[in-house]
């Protein structure tokens, strides 16, 4: 079964035509046809459930194009992961350069009023769902709603919030059409029951996948062996030379973003022999611009330029936006041969990787210890292997121990089953914070309504008996209350304003109850410090040192009973002892005393990318402190300068300096110790001649450059 893409003429627009023409996309394979059977260009609900690389972002993109071209309307993708929506937001833009396309996925706290004048818009789940918060006018005129990896309803920490905005998308877009994509659901009818949905399955594959298992360098498939090439007694370094000498690329998947970086770190070694010096060449350059692209590197900067310079990479949460595309672009161009990826890059994206090796199949999580990945996982996994723009083949792998393991990983990963996905609607902290959104925007005002909702959602559907979660709702409600963030008359709630602003800054309501418990105490700089860390957002929270135990004493009447008890709550996200914020809280404080890096690091057991995106998290939670400190009339001038601190890592004292564009941590203390305390002491001339010394003509120049508009 293959439909002619020619068939669909004047069924969908000329423009989705040429573009596919051009592609060089000839003919519909089974689940696009299926889709398209199923109403999908009538505009139909449809759950599109086929293997991975089978094409389903073209059913999603004929859905979009429909709605824009044909309905005038509206089109929005929903991703769960940035890196995602970012692949797609740039395919399509090249597909159809005259459309309005735009990409969403950064600051939580903005309106982004700018998006009203576009036709497609790529966003991650949660942008959308702040978006949605912040009062978006152009919500009413969508008229369809791709939702990709829909199985991420499953995910403890990202499911929650992709349920309640599908489940209010349903009430805000009446008419809306939605897609809703996935290779890995076990029960895709219950999902399509739930969505009001044409279910559409398939088995189709576009390219061979061979699974296998890796011992004693040979992999073993289902009926027959292979040797590996190379010569490493290393597994994951046996299989990466066997790959590169087949002149092809591996994407190895690590649990851990550590272990992503110490894998890269084994792993550059032996890679970098086998690569030209024409490459290297390359390499370097983009290597050059992943360390530069902070303004002062962190030590994970320098390890990640390192690696590249041999043709290896690592992909992880804590990469910023440009280091990320970089990477990527070069995998894409075939100049680095390997990435060591945490599951950042595991779901839905395109990349020529032929071979796919997940290396650890299990993952430590919160208070659990170790836990198996399950089978939905590891085939997502695999799937990124061969994906049909580049291979004809993948190979996807797994690493046994021992013989008998190799049995064991065959029943457990490679034919069985997939598993149901089941709804995470239960967990409290993510049911706080959306219950404060509904009624801060006016969207659900009285108990009896947000009952209903929750009876559209996909756990309503699930469990018919809500009673539990109606119990949570009261229970969170009565809090909330309490709180001062919303306000009662008869049946009715409304939002107070400070409740309406902790919605929009998109943090937990108990972490903003936090902040304004300890806005009105006696605080030094580590007491606001752990006014920020003592939070949901920051988990998971850092080791406990033996100083946290021995200063905690004097800072816990900050935390207070109410506060406790209610942090304790959380039990589904790990046991909560307030040493380890109070711990996490002096880490900060290291940072912004000018500590060392791999000081910090050692000390609190943590790498230097978990300590980057710390400190990401507590200027947003500052920036936070700091508006709400605002809007309660509270001092805000020194929550604004630590942020300021947090941002370089410096003390009190530089804070004059690192107002000038190029000067950060180092060379700001530098300055400071040659007698340059301040901005205005920069216009001497012997001043210059001492930082030309220090840091050369190039950025010398650059830094003086600044003086004229610095008052
Ligand atoms: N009908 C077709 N003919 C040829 N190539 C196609 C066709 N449909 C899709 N493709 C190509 O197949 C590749 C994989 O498609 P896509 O990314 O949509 O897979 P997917 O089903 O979303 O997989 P995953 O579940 O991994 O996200 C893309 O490069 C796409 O251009
Ligand atoms: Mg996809």
């Amino acid at each position: 079964m293959a439909m002619n893409v020619t068939e669909l003429k004047g069924r969908i627009p000329n423009e989705i035509l040429e573009s596919l023409e051009e592609r060089g996309i000839k003919r519909l394979n089974e689940p696009q046809e299926l889709a398209i059977n199923s109403e999908l260009l009538l505009g139909k609900n449809i759950v599109i459930a086929s293997p991975t690389a089978s094409g389903k972002t073209l059913i999603a993109e004929l859905a979009m194009l429909r709605t824009v071209i044909t309905m005038r309307k509206k089109a929005v993708y929903v991703a769960p992961m940035r890196a995602l929506a970012s692949e797609k937001y740039e395919e399509f833009k090249s597909s159809y350069p005259y459309l309005k396309v735009a990409l969403s996925i950064g600051d939580l706290d903005s309106l982004d009023n700018w998006l009203a004048n576009y036709d497609i818009i790529f966003v991650s789940t949660e942008k959308f769902d702040s978006l949605i918060r912040h009062g978006i006018e152009w919500i009413h005129s969508l008229g369809c709603v791709v939702i990709d990896e829909v199985h991420m309803l499953d995910d403890l920490n990202r499911g929650p919030t992709l349920e309640i905005l599908i489940t209010k998308l349903r009430r805000y877009c009446k008419g809306a059409q939605i897609v809703a994509l996935s290779a890995t659901i076990g029960n895709a009818d219950e999902i399509a029951d739930w969505l009001d949905a044409r279910l559409v399955m398939s088995e189709y594959r576009p390219v061979k996948l061979k699974k296998g298992i890796v011992l004693n360098n040979k992999v073993h498939y289902e009926d027959e062996e292979e040797s590996l090439g190379g010569a490493s007694m290393i597994p994951e370094i046996r299989v990466a030379e066997d790959v590169i000498e087949k002149n092809k690329q591996i994407l190895i998947f690590y649990s851990t973003k550590r272990n992503t970086e110490a894998g890269a770190e084994k792993l550059k070694k032996v890679i970098s022999r086998m690569i030209d010096s024409k490459s290297k060449e390359k390499l370097n350059e983009i290597a050059d611009k992943v360390l530069n692209s902070l303004s002062r590197p962190t030590t994970q900067c320098e390890k990640l330029s390192d690696a590249i310079r041999h043709g290896v990479a690592f992909h992880h949460s804590g990469l910023v936006n440009e280091q990320r595309k970089l990477v990527e672009d070069a995998f894409k161009n075939n100049l680095i041969k390997v990435i060591c990826s945490t599951t950042t890059l595991g779901y839905g994206v395109n990349m020529p990787a032929h071979t796919v090796l997940v290396r650890d199949t299990s993952r430590y999580s919160g208070g659990q210890g170790a836990e198996k990945l399950g089978i939905n996982e590891v085939t997502q996994l695999f799937g990124r292997a061969g994906r049909p723009k580049y291979d004809t083949e993948g190979r996807a792998l797994l690493l046994a121990k021992y013989r008998e393991e190799i049995m064991e990983l065959y029943g457990t990963y490679m034919n069985s089953r997939l598993d149901p996905i089941n709804s995470k609607l239960g967990v409290l902290p993510i049911l706080r914070s959306h219950l404060l959104a509904f009624i801060a925007t006016d969207f659900l005002n009285s108990k009896e309504a947000i009952s209903n909702f929750f009876n559209e959602t996909f756990y309503g559907h699930q469990y018919s008996n809500i009673r539990e979660i109606n119990r949570n709702i009261d229970k969170i409600l009565d809090e909330l209350q309490g709180w001062g963030f919303i306000e009662k008359a008869g049946s009715q709630y409304g939002a107070t304003k400070i409740g309406k602003r902790i919605s929009e800054l998109y943090i937990d309501p108990l972490t903003g109850r936090f902040i304004i418990e300890c806005l009105w105490k006696e605080r030094d700089e580590i007491a606001d410090l752990f006014m920020i860390a003592n939070t949901m957002e920051m988990r998971p929270y850092v080791k406990v040192t033996e100083e946290a135990e021995e200063r905690f004493l004097f800072y816990q009447n900050l935390i207070s009973d109410e506060t406790l008890e209610r942090s304790m709550d959380n039990y589904e996200l790990g046991y909560y002892d307030p040493l380890k914020p109070f711990s996490t809280a002096l880490m900060l404080h290291e940072w912004i005393d000018e500590a060392g890096e791999p000081l910090i690091v050692k000390k609190y057991g943590t790498t230097p990318g978990a300590l980057y995106s710390k400190i990401t998290n507590a200027d947003w939670l500052m920036y936070a402190a700091t508006e709400i400190a605002k809007l309660m009339k509270a001092k805000q001038t020194k929550l604004l300068e630590i942020r300021v601190r947090m941002r370089y890592g410096i003390k009190r004292e530089l804070l004059d300096l690192v107002r000038l564009k190029g000067v950060g941590r180092v060379r700001a203390r530098m300055m400071f110790g040659n007698g340059i305390k301040r901005v205005s002491d920069l216009r001497t001339q012997e001043a210059q001649a001492t930082i030309t010394k220090l840091f050369g003509k190039d950025i010398s120049s650059k830094i003086i450059e600044q003086l004229p508009e610095m008052g």
